[in-house]
């Protein structure tokens, strides 16, 4: 036998029954979506490299080690080829799509969302892909649109939390952070970085790259011997300034006045360096290690550094693989079997089978059309085993007298009806289980 090719690691299929629970969500989300005014935009999956490196940042462990990217072939042997990469996430391609099509000159602040698959070379583990999905949302526009509104902060964490709720979501953490400002940031790194001069080198690997290249990540860093020395750096929230400090607050007040609940989280800081103000995580204790069901915030000066008009932004970004896990592993979504499945019996009956198996679809039903070359038996048990409600027995004798035998395979009553009926009894049957 040839060799076989397996999927690339780090990527994987989704098969049935599985897809039935992501068919739930994509649903689900779509609805909400709607309701907040959401509309759908689908940006290319393949973008230019400098797009991440200017939006996520060249120092972001993303950008710098997690990256598919690859020289394009010339065109001709004098040009240098393009770089291209798989999108890491699709904030950036939504914020060059709004500069490209100018999508400042619309009325109102844009409001889009986005599903779809985000590429990243991590170590493979559980809840962790190198394909995996997102579902995404994001709130663009000028200030006087009202896009830096601390309300608009509020009504996306709102959304969340009413998502999850849809969706039987139950547990699940919202922690929220501001990160400053282009203002007030510049001082706190200065700050952060004499700090760090003096204790840097005691600290792990990552973060004495990271004092170097990315100082606020090491607010991130999780070993546990580094956490006391963490504990007396300088903090964020004392150096906010003002407008800052009050957009955080009212954020606050509209989240306790909807009855949306959060915990300050002041070391939250996000692996993207687009971030300003608001910065949030909801986690799940059912996801182990990676526990970050969506992570999110605002990026008021992003537009700007891809050298569009200013227009202020926030948004969130929903791992779809790791809630499909939360699901899964709470309540878990079953799959629908069919609802009839016929059994032509003898030569000839596939033409049968063919014509009601298309009536009974326009009337709502589920069919499977079994064949001919089929013994009653057989086709009975084929349906049983793919979990089928209804056998529909179809001979010579049902096609002439219109009456078709119908056996309930749960119950094994077998009754014999009218073709108009079948509709009826299959409905109301799935209503009643
Ligand atoms: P992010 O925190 O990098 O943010 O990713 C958002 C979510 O995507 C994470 O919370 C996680 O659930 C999921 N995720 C990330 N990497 C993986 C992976 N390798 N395997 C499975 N799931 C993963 C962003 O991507 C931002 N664009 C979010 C955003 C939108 N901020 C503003 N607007």
């Amino acid at each position: 036998m040839a060799n076989q090719i397996k999927a690339v690691r780090g990527t994987r299929d989704l098969l049935p029954p599985d897809t039935e629970t992501w068919n739930f969500i994509e649903s689900t989300v779509r609805d909400v979506f709607r309701f907040y005014n959401f509309q759908e935009i689908r940006t290319p999956i393949l973008e230019d490299l400098s797009l991440f490196q200017r939006s996520v940042g060249e120092e972001t462990d993303i950008v710098s080690k997690e990256m598919f990217a690859w020289e394009d072939r010339a065109r001709a042997q004098s040009e240098k080829g393009q770089w291209l990469a798989l999108r890491p996430e699709n904030t950036a391609g939504v914020v060059r799509a709004y500069i490209e099509h100018k999508m400042w000159e619309r009325p109102g602040l844009q409001r889009f969302y986005y599903i779809g698959p985000q590429f990243r070379r991590e170590r493979p583990q559980k809840g962790r892909y190198r394909q995996f999905y997102q579902i995404g949302a994001e709130v663009i526009g000028s200030s006087i649109a009202g896009s830096e509104s601390p309300a608009v902060d509020a009504e996306i964490l709102e959304m969340l939390a009413k998502l999850l709720d849809r969706l039987g979501i139950h547990g699940w953490k919202l922690k929220l952070n501001s990160v400053g400002c282009s203002e007030d940031r510049p001082i706190y790194l200065q700050a952060l970085r004499d700090a760090l001069k003096d204790v840097a080198p005691t600290m792990c690997i990552d973060c004495q790259r990271r004092a170097e290249t990315n100082p606020l990540r090491v607010l991130d860093c999780k070993v546990p011997e580094d956490q006391p020395i963490i504990e007396k750096l300088p903090k964020l929230d004392d150096y906010l300034n003002e407008s800052c400090r009050t957009h955080f607050a009212e954020v606050q007040k509209i989240l306790n006045a909807v009855g949306v609940p959060y915990e300050i989280d002041n070391r939250l800081v996000r692996g993207l360096d687009y971030y300003t103000r608001t910065a949030f995580e909801f986690t799940h204790g059912a996801l182990g290690a990676q526990n970050a069901i969506l992570g999110g915030g605002r990026y008021d000066g992003l537009s700007e550094s891809l050298g569009g008009p200013a227009a202020p932004g926030i948004g969130f970004a929903i791992g779809e693989d790791r809630l499909v896990m939360t699901l899964q592993e709470s309540a878990g979504v079953k799959a629908q079997p069919a609802d009839v499945y016929i059994a032509p019996l003898g030569a000839g009956m596939n033409v049968h089978a063919a014509k009601l198996a298309r009536e009974l679809r326009s009337h709502g039903v589920v069919v499977i059309a079994g064949d001919e070359s089929f013994k009653l038996k057989k086709s009975l048990e084929t349906a049983s085993k793919l979990g089928v409600r209804f056998a529909l027995i179809l001979g010579e004798n049902e096609v002439n007298s219109n009456q078709f035998a119908l056996k309930n395979l749960n119950t094994g009553e077998q009754a014999s009806v009218g073709k108009s009926e079948i509709p009826n009894i299959v409905k109301q049957t799935k209503s009643s289980s």
